[in-house]
């Protein structure tokens, strides 16, 4: 009898198996054709929001406890769901789970904008590398990363993830980024895509901008990754461009990022349902996040009624197929949930340090380590690693300043330490039983005066003072132009002028120490004190990132992927950014029914003169240019070599260690148009690269690539990319201020590039005009 049951469950099995094939990488047609309506709209819509099929879930973040989402499992034909977590800075999921002693703390490494500056692509391949291994380790499938925005005005509040104001810098870090992390067999997500510029009204907001704006800037950066790199995934965003959703764009999801680009992952809408799910699908939206039941039904009657054809729903479920084989999840990879991470953090001091910014030096930095130092600022001992929102990573510590000095064997004066400690710990706990901070982090707390006569005592006791002066932003909110957050506020710049003014009188130095995401206002406070060191938000490891370039065991090499305004109104992206939305003045202005500009639309009428572009064209003043960072040693950089190439040219120069201790340069190429057709900006990036540690004396000669495409402009006239013929001035510069050399490239005959002539905004955007 035994015998019998056996031999028959045998059968069943044999027969199913028959039955319903199982995906692999070689049947996906056949998996398409073994699919129900209802399998195939299952792979459509995430799970992370109970979306049944016949009333059974099939897809949850359950498995991996903190994961933003998920896409869904069709068991029948051996389909897995697989697992989406954020990024950008490490990976995000809880820390804790229910009913198991261990934990699950990630790796908090530095934020976008600090990578950026490293100018150091092959150690940002290096962090990513790593930072791959845990999102493999913990059981995650694409990590949603890199954040690639470009900083259109400094006061978006999620500049922190993104790199920079130049696509071209921002479109090489995000593949260098993608191709670290898809090393290890996990994919990314690079976003938002695309003018994603604000978080005020994200949801809505309207992106008008000029073709040529776009194309130049805005979809430049993703252009450089998508080619580079090859992400698995791209997030179309949440805000509308030039009318229309971009995840219901299929000009922007399928003419330019599929057809011209040549690109065949999966695109995912950022983490909201708009109603249009079935245009979504019809642009090349292949799976809507997170997901939910009304989406899955909205796919199903469009199916049904015709309006989605069998051939758009098969194309995004080939789509689907065709990634989800890739998945370590697919491939039963057995995951430790152990990654590296003492390793990891180790990397974290080592990149975190490298992306640190030397403005100011007057004769105080390096500190020789046997200073007592005065350590004031909140943020000295409450020091920030990261942003928040969704780019808020659950670390299991964050090292303050303090004890990065004593872990580099340097005293600390205690009074200021047990003073600021107590006035955190009171501060934290009213913030927690005001419910403010938890998953998404916590905002800086508010800085805290400190008398003169405090600080005549701490003086009289130390050698140096340093102060941190913190920020933080994150999703969902934009930042204000105002005190406490762009500008310092009244108490922070009365502690600036008391300890200057104290430390100064006894002939004793004052180092500030800015742990910020995004630039702030630097010009009326910078001649107080003797040094600043730019420090970002850089990782778990921060403050013993901070001292070690402080000491000089570091040589700070970053330099400004983004650049400092004199004044915020400066950039000329201000006039329409809603730096005042919520102030009285904004809402008394507004009428009921006419749309508000900078809250339901936002006109991008600076057009390409975003950033450097704009100050270098407009001879407008900046407190501290791009590109711009100092180190404790000199470079000289040689006669420069310009050579043809069959379409471009190579630039060449010898950069040699000058000074008296060993260091790195990062060096940039910009390139000034032949004057005549196109409006150009003064100066634009077209290549970069980075020496090694030069010993002093010691020469290392950098040969970077640019092509003819590279320095092409848009000519919306002729939907063409066109680089005329000419002579292209090619420079060689410390920053965008200090150029050091310069060549000519001579293009005997123009170029064109013909693409599609789509994305025009309904109404011409009404771009400023530089002389
Ligand atoms: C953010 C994305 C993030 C997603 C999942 C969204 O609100 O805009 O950047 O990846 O949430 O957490």
């Amino acid at each position: 009898m035994k015998k019998i049951a056996f031999i028959a469950a045998g059968m069943l099995a044999a027969f199913s198996a028959f039955a319903q094939p199982q995906l692999s990488a070689d049947n996906i047609d056949e998996i398409i054709k073994a699919m129900t309506l209802e399998e195939k709209v299952t792979l459509l819509v995430g799970g992370s929001r109970a979306v049944n099929i016949n009333g059974v879930p099939s897809g949850t973040t359950d498995l991996v406890p903190g994961a933003a989402g998920v896409t869904r499992a069709v068991p029948r034909l051996g389909i897995p769901q697989t697992v989406l977590a954020d990024g950008p800075a490490g990976v995000r999921i809880n820390p804790t789970r229910k009913n198991d002693p261990q934990t699950y703390y990630a790796t908090a490494f530095p934020v976008g904008t600090s990578l950026a500056t490293t100018w150091n692509l092959d150690l940002v391949n290096e962090v990513t590398v790593a930072m791959g291994q845990e999102v493999l380790e913990f059981g995650v499938d694409v990590l949603l990363a890199p954040g690639m925005n470009i900083h259109r005005n400094v006061l978006c509040g999620r500049n922190f993830e993104y790199f920079s104001e130049d696509p071209f810098l921002s479109g090489k870090m995000a593949a260098a980024y993608v191709k670290g992390i898809q090393s290890n067999g996990v994919g990314t997500s690079v976003k938002h895509y695309a003018a994603n510029n604000q978080e005020t009204n994200r949801h809505e907001n309207d992106s008008r901008v000029s073709q040529r704006a776009l194309r130049e800037i805005y979809l430049k950066n993703f252009e450089i990754a998508i080619k580079e790199s090859n992400p698995w995934t791209v997030m179309s965003s949440y805000n509308v461009l030039n009318g229309e959703y971009t995840q219901q764009s299929y000009d922007l999801l399928t003419t330019i990022l599929r057809e011209e680009w040549g690109w065949d992952g999966i695109v995912m809408t950022d983490w909201g349902n708009k109603l249009g799910t079935v245009k979504s699908v019809k642009a090349g939206n292949d799976v809507m996040e997170p997901g939910n039941q009304n989406e899955m039904e909205r796919i199903i009657a469009g199916v049904k009624n015709g309006e989605i054809t069998q051939e758009e729903l098969d194309r995004n479920v080939r789509n689907m197929l065709e990634y989800i084989v890739k998945t370590p999840r697919f491939k039963g990879y057995a995951y430790s949930n152990k990654p590296d991470t003492d390793a990891h953090t180790a990397l974290v001091r080592k990149a975190g340090a490298e992306g640190m910014v030397l403005l100011k030096n007057n004769d105080v930095l390096p500190l020789s380590g046997d200073e007592k130092i005065g350590l004031w600022g909140v943020s000295s001992y409450d020091f920030i690693a990261g942003g928040t929102g969704s780019g808020h990573v659950n670390k299991k510590y964050i090292r303050n300043v303090q004890e990065g000095f004593e872990g580099n064997g340097v005293t600390v004066a205690s009074a200021p330490a047990s003073w600021y400690k107590k006035y955190i710990a009171y501060t934290e706990e009213t913030m927690a039983n005001n419910g403010i901070g938890g998953g998404w982090g916590k905002p800086v707390l508010p800085e805290v005066e400190v008398s003169l006569n405090f600080v005549k005592k701490v003086e009289a006791a130390t050698d140096v003072a340093v102060i941190t002066i913190g920020r933080n932003a994150g999703e969902g909110g934009d930042r204000k132009n105002g005190q406490g957050d762009f500008r310092l506020n009244a108490v922070e710049v009365a502690n600036l002028q008391n300890i200057c003014d104290v430390y100064h009188k006894a002939g004793k130095k004052v180092v500030v120490v800015l742990n910020i995401g995004g630039v702030i206002e630097t010009a009326s406070w910078k001649h107080l004190p003797d040094a600043i060191l730019l420090a970002w938000q850089p990782g778990m490891e921060g403050g013993a990132s901070v001292a070690d370039v402080l000491l000089g065991k570091v040589n700070p090499s970053g330099k400004l992927a983004t650049t400092f305004p004199m004044e915020y109104l400066d950039n000329p992206s201000s006039h329409n950014f809603p730096y005042d939305y919520g102030t009285a003045q904004m809402r008394g202005n507004r009428g009921p029914a006419a749309p508000r500009k900078n809250v339901d639309y936002t006109a991008y009428e600076e057009g390409i003169y975003v950033g450097y572009r704009y100050f270098t064209t407009a001879g407008v003043e900046v407190s501290y240019p791009f590109g711009y960072g100092l180190s404790y040693t000199t470079f000289a950089y040689s006669r420069p070599v310009v050579k043809a190439t069959q379409d471009g040219f190579t630039a060449t120069i010898t950069v040699t260690n000058t000074g008296k201790v060993a260091g790195k340069e990062a060096v940039q190429v910009y390139v000034t148009a032949p004057a005549g057709g196109l409006d150009k900006p003064a100066l634009e990036l077209k290549a970069f690269a980075k020496t090694g540690e030069l010993a002093p004396g010691e020469s290392q000669t950098l040969t970077m690539t640019v092509d003819n495409y590279g320095i092409a402009s848009f000519n919306e006239a002729n939907s063409a990319w066109e680089a005329p013929a000419g002579v292209y001035k090619v420079h060689f510069a410390a920053s965008v201020a200090d150029i050091r050399a310069t060549a000519d490239y001579k293009l005997k005959t123009a170029k064109t590039w013909k693409v599609n002539n789509v994305l025009a905004p309904a109404e011409p955007v009404n771009e400023i005009k530089i002389k």
